[in-house]
């Protein structure tokens, strides 16, 4: 586990985890925020069914708090999507790696992601899943990071709106490690 100090900063582990993180989001203003999103949708769709879209992995542990403040019927699903790996620069074309078991066609979707950084992510996503005509389709994202939009894409509900900056903790992670802070952190000089 990193050692978090009191001042807020969480330093990694062993001498190859040399990144310094700096909280962001403390517990509080992420369930404060998750609350506010589940209500929102909830009260959107009214008694609908909504099938919830966990983009894997870096929403898993959203999802899950998501979902147990939603009132109603909810279904879970998850797709993961062709990802950084390793970089922190994005590429082009995203492909499924993993798809729904769910057939989605004339139900309420909500796509679950994590951060929105260039858009193209989820852009993909969003027509991939509108050819399966689902009923309605909304987008769900507990951070937008705004400066490098690269295609006009928005949230419907956004937790978090940030500029730019390096996030992990939360679900989220840097070369698959931080994933179970359950706060989020900025990671120094990235
Ligand atoms: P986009 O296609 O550029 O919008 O990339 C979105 C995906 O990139 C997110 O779902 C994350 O998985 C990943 N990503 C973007 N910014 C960050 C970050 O600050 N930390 C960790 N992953 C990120
Ligand atoms: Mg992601």
């Amino acid at each position: 586990m990193p050692i978090i100090e009191r001042h807020g900063r969480a330093k990694g582990m062993g001498s190859d985890m040399a990144e310094t993180l700096e909280k962001l989001f403390d517990e509080e203003e992420i369930r404060e925020a998750v609350k506010r999103l589940a209500s929102a949708i909830s009260t959107d769709f009214g008694g609908e069914e909504i099938v919830l879209v966990s983009v894997l992995k870096g929403s898993f542990m959203f999802t899950s708090d998501l979902a147990r403040e939603m009132k109603g019927r909810v279904i879970i699903d998850f797709i993961r999507a062709s990802s950084y790996g390793c970089n922190t620069t994005t590429q082009g074309t995203v492909t499924l790696t993993k798809d729904l078991e769910t057939d989605i066609a004339g139900k309420n979707v909500v796509i679950v992601e994590d951060i929105i950084d260039s858009g193209l992510t989820l852009r993909s996503i969003r027509e991939m899943l509108l050819a399966r005509n689902p009923r309605s389709l909304k987008i769900c994202a507990l951070v937008d990071k705004r400066a490098r939009r690269q295609v006009e894409i928005e949230g419907d509900y956004v937790g978090f709106s940030i500029e730019d900056g390096f996030i992990v903790g939360y679900g989220i992670d840097y070369a698959e490690r931080y994933r179970n802070l359950s706060a989020i952190f900025v990671v120094q000089g990235k």
